[in-house]
């Protein structure tokens, strides 16, 4: 099922809301963060094909593990991955595998393919995720990131900007 959007979503949006140039989504579920923004170039991918009725958003329906785009190739790789910590993977919108960072962590390897050498990533985690072992993965690969938080009443969002310029 597409993923509705949620506080998560929002979150990213009021983070990403200005930007230009191209944008890849990982993961874009209902396409509202890319409908809601003005940049040039926008392409979702998902496992899910969303109701989409904007023609200036490309979609493309695939694994993101497997993005089947050109390297370097966008300003800005933005997600809001499934990041529950789950066994397995039954909901694909929201079971993020072992500590809830497996999926997340392809998601990165992915975006850090696509994105250009000087472009950036945004994404969100949650403080029920092992958020630490993924800043870990930032650190050892010499990323450098810049955190901000949203609290709400279960967990506590974290939006990372990992700045490659
Ligand atoms: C938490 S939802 C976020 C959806 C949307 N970006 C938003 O913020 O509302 C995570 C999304 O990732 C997608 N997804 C999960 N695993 C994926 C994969 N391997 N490849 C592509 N999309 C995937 C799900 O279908 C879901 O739409």
């Amino acid at each position: 099922m597409v993923y509705k959007p949620a506080e998560d979503t929002y979150f990213l949006l009021d983070a990403i809301k200005d930007i230009k140039g191209k944008v890849m989504e990982l993961g874009c579920g209902s396409c509202y963060v890319l409908s809601n923004i003005k940049a040039s170039f926008k392409v979702g991918c998902d496992l899910y094909k969303p109701d989409l009725n904007k023609n200036d958003i490309e979609f493309v329906l695939a694994d993101c593990k497997n993005a089947p785009f050109r390297a370097n190739s966008f300003d800005y790789v933005i997600f809001n991955p499934p990041y529950l910590p789950s066994e397995h993977i039954i909901d694909i919108a929201v079971d993020g595998g072992k500590g809830g960072i497996e999926i997340p962590l392809q998601f990165l390897r992915t975006g850090l393919r696509l994105v250009k050498e000087k472009g950036k990533i945004y994404f969100i985690i949650s403080s029920l995720s092992d958020y630490e072992t993924l800043e870990q993965f930032l650190k050892k690969s010499g990323l450098k990131y810049i955190k901000k938080e949203k609290r709400l009443f279960y967990e506590t969002l974290y939006l990372y900007l990992v700045d490659l310029s």
